[in-house]
């Protein structure tokens, strides 16, 4: 069967295939989540479990949502309805967009932070800060204490104009189109972003005392592995991979013919798992080179890095490579992201590529402005609360935890069980021209059975139904 959509711009090659999903994969998550669970939670036996999570879930998730793209050529909530079309299946592509949305009020925010952080690395701002001086400026960035004060205040201004940088960074790249704005960027700043890691790593495995750092994040330990970890690991599996969110759809409209989606997916799992092992590589060696305590999350990023880099020789110039590195991360998630909205919107609504960018960016702009001001109670909406979350931690936990993994489990259902096996066949084999049948059988199986059955699972302990 031929594709139903019309001809339209696509990836040039799978190089280009392989740079974008992996442009996405990569973010915030490789540096802030990833090293940190790992090795809090076993190390090398944690990794173990999160392979599995990514062979049963993940992979099996990613490649329902390339196929649902490629087979379609439609953005995400358009390949539904191209599929199955007047039926209710439209719905999971609209909470993939949906999500989407939620993802980039908060992603756009904590960018701002990233770039914030880099023009200040850059001018040479934490040349000799001390630990206070760090806490101050991240209590500054993320509005504490404002709460009261004039939204046209400088306190409550700055992090939304560096929020208004990002997206103007991320709109122009959407704008200049698939071929142009994402192929170009992806391909240009995922290699820069592996050079920095490597220099990083270079420094801090070179520093007295980084055995430390490498046993933390590589000792095999099978007694930490409990089910709520097992847990983490198969929501980090998702978190990772972008997945449920519509971007792998749509990506996959534009992959060429030939790309072998099974091989494809193996390469980009691995080389993400690859960035967030030299990230932590680069991160924790310092962080116990200098006798401090490893966190997870803003605190590492945003308080321990600058303050222990500051601290070594070159730490300056490293300390802007580190967070050059961020922001290129933060930067081709969030491209992968804003194209969801933007491709549909242009193609259901016959918009120009350029108009779309500018109306979705300045709708997320004056949303995000809420999770912007919301980060910390004490900020000026730090006060107001849905279902006992301030906007910032609701965009994040209803987005997370309820819309991602429900809809991961829909995509599987509907790929496992109501779409033909011969069509998703076809396509996966790259219409029979690969011989890659057992493959096909095992991702068949397992989509039917394994990976629903782990969603749910998750779900179930989301809601408090189960609890491990
Ligand atoms: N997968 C990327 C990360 O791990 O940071 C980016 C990402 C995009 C994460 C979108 C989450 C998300 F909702």
């Amino acid at each position: 069967m031929e594709n139903t959509g019309k001809p339209r711009e696509g990836f040039s090659s799978g190089l280009a295939v392989f740079f974008a999903s992996l442009g996405s994969a990569v973010g915030l998550g490789n540096i802030w989540k990833f090293p940190y669970l790992t090795g809090s939670n076993g190390g090398g036996a944690f990794l173990f479990v999160y392979f599995i999570c990514i062979l049963f879930v993940g992979i099996p998730v990613l490649l329902c949502e390339w196929y649902i793209g490629r087979r379609t050529r439609h953005n995400a909530i358009g390949a539904f309805e191209s599929l199955k079309p007047g039926s209710l299946w439209k719905g999971v592509g609209v909470m993939g967009v949906l999500s989407a949305y939620l993802v980039m009020f908060f992603y756009t925010c904590v960018a701002g932070w990233v770039y914030f952080y880099c023009f200040k690395a850059l001018t040479g701002a934490f040349a000799s800060i001390s630990a206070e001086s760090v806490e101050g400026l991240f209590g500054e960035v993320i509005g504490v204490g404002t709460a009261g004060q004039s939204f046209f205040s400088k306190a409550v201004l700055s992090p939304i104009f560096w929020q208004f940088i990002v997206l103007c960074v991320v709109g122009f790249g959407i704008s200049m189109g698939v071929r142009g704005g994402i192929e170009r960027i992806t391909k240009t700043l995922m290699p820069l972003l592996f050079v920095l890691i490597v220099i990083c790593d270079i420094r801090a495995l070179t520093l007295p005392g980084a055995g430390e750092g490498i046993r933390f994040l590589f000792h095999i330990d099978f007694s930490r592995i409990t089910p709520s970890v097992a847990l983490s690991a198969l929501g980090l599996a998702f978190f990772k991979l972008s997945l449920a969110m519509g971007i792998m759809i749509t990506y996959g409209s534009y992959f060429t013919e030939d790309v072998h989606l099974f091989k494809t997916a193996g390469k980009i799992a691995f080389s993400d798992t690859l960035v967030s092992m030299l990230a932590g590589l680069a991160i924790f060696p310092t962080v116990f080179s200098f006798g401090m305590e490893p966190s997870a999350g803003p605190g590492l990023l945003f308080m321990t890095i600058p303050l222990v880099f500051s601290k070594m020789p070159f730490g300056t110039v490293l300390l802007a490579a580190f967070f050059l590195l961020t922001s290129f991360a933060a930067t081709t998630a969030l491209l992968s992201l804003m194209e969801v909205p933007v491709a549909f919107w242009s193609e259901e609504f016959k918009m120009s590529r350029k108009k779309a960018t500018f109306m979705n960016c300045l709708f997320i702009g004056l949303v995000g402005i809420t999770a912007t001001l919301s980060v910390d109670s004490s900020s000026l909406l730090g006060g107001i609360k849905l279902f006992g979350d301030g906007f910032f931690d609701f965009y994040d936990h209803l987005s997370s935890n309820i819309i991602m993994p429900l809809g991961g489990l829909l995509i599987a259902i509907f790929v496992g069980y109501f779409s033909k096996k011969e069509d998703v066949a076809y396509e996966l084999s790259n219409h029979g021209t690969l011989e890659n049948g057992f493959y096909v059988r095992f991702f068949s199986f397992v989509i039917r059975y394994v990976s629903p059955a782990l969603l749910v699972i998750i779900l179930l302990n989301t809601i408090g139904i189960i609890s491990f």
